[in-house]
């Protein structure tokens, strides 16, 4: 791109655009990165200079970008048709994803209500499970529980069941009660043996129970991500946990909603990650990769014991009155339905399962980091803290923005970081290959020895 038009989009940026999660006085000084093409797992900015696309782009890209079969289906879809309500309507994408869905979710989900991100489709899973439980008569399980530390979105259903203060807190005023529970975090554990690791699963599972027996009764459900708390600072935990809530949740009567809208689709390993701890939730909250991370799109999952309750005689007014404009379309189906195709013809998860022991192996070598700690990894998603002193895992001072510095560090070798905080994590696209992992590690090593980590 020429540097007067580069020139004239960023100052057109400053001026016109608010971005995401951005303090935009961050970049009075400093430009956004202006980004003009996408291909695999590489953006190029507007200059050419490339970069390792090491968030996929924002946890959504599956086969990397620009995947032929993507395109193709994206043309196709829209050559026969763009966009139609999806009530009293139907179409053939909307219903073979459907299908596909059921057919590849952890068993007993059997219903699927689309919306288009993901934060509808927790929304979405919060007013089914409250709607369910007033259709079956027991009117007063109209609460939900969360964890500490756990995200689901940002509307404010989503927000009411956040335990992320920075982001959540301040909106207390604008949100639902909800009870909050200990998550199994078990980096703030202080025995870091497989012992400790059982006692810290305990701990958060006992929290649980406490709830349960006091409030089930009140409760109508619990929201986790299963296995990694994401946007809590990739805080991955033991398949133990999911198994002990499954089994707290059919005891008490309370939902389990399993909001895989960042977790799904192989990221962890696993199709989902509910398939490590074998469990099954009453209803599973699916996005971001579902469309291999091109367009937006989302599902909600119910049980058919969830379903019949809203099932009935019109004037018995047990319909579920929720619906978004671009429900269920169709391009964005048909993308869904091309990347499961990917799945199989390119045996992802055979390569995701080569990839992601690779990537843990790579990870060890940020041991000999000074001031990193806490290395995990799962699946394609890799993560380490950055702290100030690594025996008592004392933080940086905030005002140092480590995890920002190295951001900026980032870009100069060609690699997108986006620390969450001083948490430097890759949540790398399914298509990334082991030597990939390797440049991209070898990189950030270089990254953190210019900075003095
Ligand atoms: C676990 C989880 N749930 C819900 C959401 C919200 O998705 P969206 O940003 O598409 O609204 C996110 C987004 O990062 C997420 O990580």
């Amino acid at each position: 791109m020429d540097q007067s038009r580069k020139a004239e989009l960023l100052q057109k940026d400053r001026k016109y655009v608010w971005h995401p999660f951005t303090q935009m006085k961050d970049y009075a000084n400093q430009d956004h990165v202006l980004i003009e093409k996408a291909e695999g797992i590489f953006l190029y900015d507007a200059d050419g200079n490339r970069y390792y696309d090491t968030v996929s782009s924002w946890w959504v890209n599956t086969h990397g970008h620009a995947h032929p079969r993507i395109k193709q289906a994206i043309i196709e879809q829209l050559e026969q048709m763009d966009h139609v309500m999806f009530s009293g309507l139907t179409h053939a994408q909307g219903i073979e994803l459907a299908e596909k869905l059921v057919q590849i979710t952890p068993e007993g989900l059997t219903k699927v209500f689309y919306s288009d991100n993901g934060s509808t489709a927790v929304e979405v899973a919060l007013k089914m499970s409250f709607q369910y439980w007033q259709q079956v008569g027991k009117t007063q399980k109209t609460r939900f529980a969360y964890l500490d530390n756990g995200y689901h979105g940002d509307t404010l259903g989503a927000v009411s069941v956040g335990g992320v203060d920075l982001y959540h807190s301040l909106y207390k005023p604008l949100l639902f009660s909800a009870y909050r529970v200990a998550a199994p975090q078990l980096f703030q554990w202080p025995d870091a043996s497989a012992a400790g690791e059982d006692a810290c699963v305990a701990a958060a599972l006992a929290d649980v129970k406490q709830l349960f027996e006091t409030s089930a009764h009140e409760l109508a459900g619990i929201i986790v991500e299963p296995m990694i708390q994401a946007a809590g600072g990739m805080n991955i935990y033991p398949a133990a946990y999911l198994k002990g809530l499954r089994e707290l949740c059919t005891e008490h009567a309370v939902h389990l909603i399993a909001d895989e809208v960042a977790v799904g689709f192989g990221r962890t390993g696993r199709w989902f990650a509910c398939n490590h701890a074998d469990v099954s939730p009453d209803i599973i909250c699916l996005s971001k990769a579902l469309t291999a991370g091109v367009l937006p799109l989302a599902a909600t999952l119910c049980t058919e014991e969830i379903y019949q309750a809203f099932y009935d005689d019109y004037d018995r007014f047990k319909t579920f009155f929720h619906g978004h404009s671009f429900t269920g379309n169709p391009v964005g189906a048909a993308v869904a339905l091309a990347s499961l195709q990917i799945f199989e013809e390119e045996q992802v998860m055979r390569h995701v399962s080569d990839a992601s022991a690779h990537l843990s192996v790579q990870m060890e070598r940020f041991r000999e980091f000074e001031h990193v700690a806490n290395i995990r990894a799962l699946g394609m998603v890799a993560a380490f803290d950055l702290v100030a002193d690594r025996e008592t895992k004392q933080g940086f001072d905030e005002q140092d923005r480590a995890g920002y510095q190295i951001y900026l560090e980032g870009l100069e070798e060609g690699l997108i970081l986006r620390p969450l905080g001083d948490t430097i994590y890759f949540w790398l696209p399914l298509a990334t290959t082991t030597s990939d992992i390797d440049e991209i590690t070898r990189r950030t090593m270089r990254v953190l020895q210019r900075k003095g980590m």
